[in-house]
């Protein structure tokens, strides 16, 4: 069993991780200085891929064509150029144990590796449905997809459905359930979208903004069953074959993909530094990104840290991609510069389906929708205004200036006028 050690060490080999290494780098650390070590078999790449290009029927994305840091428009970093940067990036390494108190970890092989400094950057998995006990969640046929094995496995399925019955289901009204759903009918399966909510995404969409995705997916020839909660998987030969709606309805299909969220790898430091015990749990950290122990720093997924601002003033996670890039920046920052500043995030997400395109910034908690544009011309937003103020802005369809001007809506919080929803895209681009 090896020994080794390291300045710093990244745990993870996920978006944040990417984006941590790169930063290391660019401060100058030195070769042998940094191990990022992950136990998915190739280095850290642009998750958000997988639920889109990666399942393109024609010309899909693969690796090595989304390496991280290409989202953020940086050099692509495959393994050769980690090795060539002087980075030990272990790949296939399954971390089963950390002792915060000696500073090391331990690897499934049980090889030791040693931290000055360590970034905790394990993300979040699947909720999966046998969490909830889904009589046939056990079942081969249903798919979750977090990385590129999963990945793998889903295109593999799709080319076998369309050899059956062509027909898919998918699990969930998020990020997940939209993108992939989107990603089969690209594919020509026949494709249902099941969901408990009364409206797609409906933690974010407004029943207004809904509709208009909704007809989006019902024109394009997915069948929308919401309000419906997947009680039950039947199968033949160990495959699933039929999902079992509450309503008793059934729904047959070659294959099934379940989105029903996603929870923090924090296990490894329980017991070891604080965590948020409430919903929706992470590893605490302060605006250093640095957890209970000031040898330990937390980011991406993981990390539940605070927002002062935007009136938010909490303890928050972002299962996003901007927060990745950012805090793995930030902690980075943190621990070679005391100097480093609070960590201000602005709450930001994104998707893209079909041809359409939303972003959105701020924040919509306790705050009212004014719907503006058209749906029917594909440019159309909600402003979300809270005690006289947009403190939320979402737009579907928006050039960078657009979405720009939206997100300094977000930022400054200006008053909300009377003729905000007439004044649509102008209020926020005279700003
Ligand atoms: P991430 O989950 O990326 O990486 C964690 C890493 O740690 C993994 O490599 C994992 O294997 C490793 N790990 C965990 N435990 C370990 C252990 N014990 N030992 C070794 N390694 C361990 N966001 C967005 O803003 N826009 C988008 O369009 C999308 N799209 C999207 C699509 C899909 C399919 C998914 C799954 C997610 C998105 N996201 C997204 C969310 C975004 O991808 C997510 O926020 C980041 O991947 C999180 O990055 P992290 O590095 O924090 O975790
Ligand atoms: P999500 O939280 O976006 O959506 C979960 C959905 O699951 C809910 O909307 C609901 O419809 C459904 N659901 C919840 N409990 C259920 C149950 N018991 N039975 C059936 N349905 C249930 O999570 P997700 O779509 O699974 O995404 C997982 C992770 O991937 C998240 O971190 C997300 O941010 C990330 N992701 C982000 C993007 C993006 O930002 N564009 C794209 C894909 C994935």
């Amino acid at each position: 069993m090896a020994a080794s050690n390291y300045k710093y060490v990244v745990l993870g080999g996920g978006n944040a991780s990417g984006y941590a290494a790169d930063e290391f780098l660019k401060r100058g650390v030195g070769k042998g200085e940094l191990a990022v070590i992950t136990e998915e078999p190739v280095p850290a790449y642009e998750r958000p891929a997988l639920s889109k290009a990666y399942l393109f029927p024609d010309k899909p994305a693969r690796l090595p064509g989304f390496h991280t840091t290409v989202g953020g428009g940086g050099e692509k970093h495959d393994l050769s150029w980690y090795g060539e940067k002087g980075v030990d990036y272990k790949l296939n390494t399954k971390i089963t144990a950390v002792d915060a108190k000696a500073k090391t970890l331990t690897a499934e092989s049980g090889d030791s590796i040693s931290y000055e400094k360590l970034i905790l950057a394990t993300g979040a998995r699947p909720i999966y449905l046998s969490d909830f006990g889904t009589k046939g969640a056990d079942l081969k046929g249903l798919y979750y997809l977090r990385n590129v094995v999963d990945a793998d496995a889903l295109v593999a399925a799709i080319g076998e459905a369309k050899k059956k019955s062509n027909k898919a289901t998918v699990i969930g009204g998020g990020y997940i359930g939209m993108e992939t759903a989107a990603g089969l009918n690209k594919n020509g399966l026949d494709v249902t979208l099941v969901f408990p909510e009364k409206h797609l995404m409906e933690r974010l969409f407004t029943p207004e903004v809904a509709q208009f995705y909704e007809k989006y997916y019902t024109d394009k020839g997915i069948t929308l069953k919401s309000g419906s909660l997947a009680t039950e998987f039947e199968g033949k030969d160990g495959v699933v074959t039929t999902t079992v709606l509450k309503s008793g309805e059934k729904i047959e299909s070659d294959l099934v993909v379940v989105g029903v969220g996603a929870k923090p790898n924090i296990e490894l430091l329980k017991g070891q530094v604080d965590m948020l015990e409430d919903k929706p749990g992470g590893v605490k950290v302060n605006s250093k990104l640095q957890t209970s122990n000031p040898d330990i720093y937390a980011i991406g997924d993981v990390a539940a840290f605070p927002i002062n601002k935007y009136g938010l003033n909490k303890l928050m996670r972002q299962e996003h991609v901007a927060n990745c890039r950012q805090s793995a920046k930030h902690a980075v920052s943190a621990i070679m510069d005391p100097a480093t500043p609070d960590y201000d995030y602005l709450p930001f997400f994104y998707s893209r389906i079909f041809d359409l395109g939303w972003q959105f910034y701020g924040t919509n908690e306790g705050a009212s929708p004014v719907f503006f544009g058209d749906a029917s011309s594909k440019k159309f937003g909600t402003y979300f205004v809270k005690d006289g103020k947009v403190v939320g802005a979402f737009l579907e369809g928006g050039s960078n200036e657009e979405n720009d001007a939206m997100k300094k809506a977000a930022v400054t919080q200006p008053s909300a006028p009377e003729n905000l929803g007439s004044e649509g895209l102008a209020f926020a681009s005279k700003l």
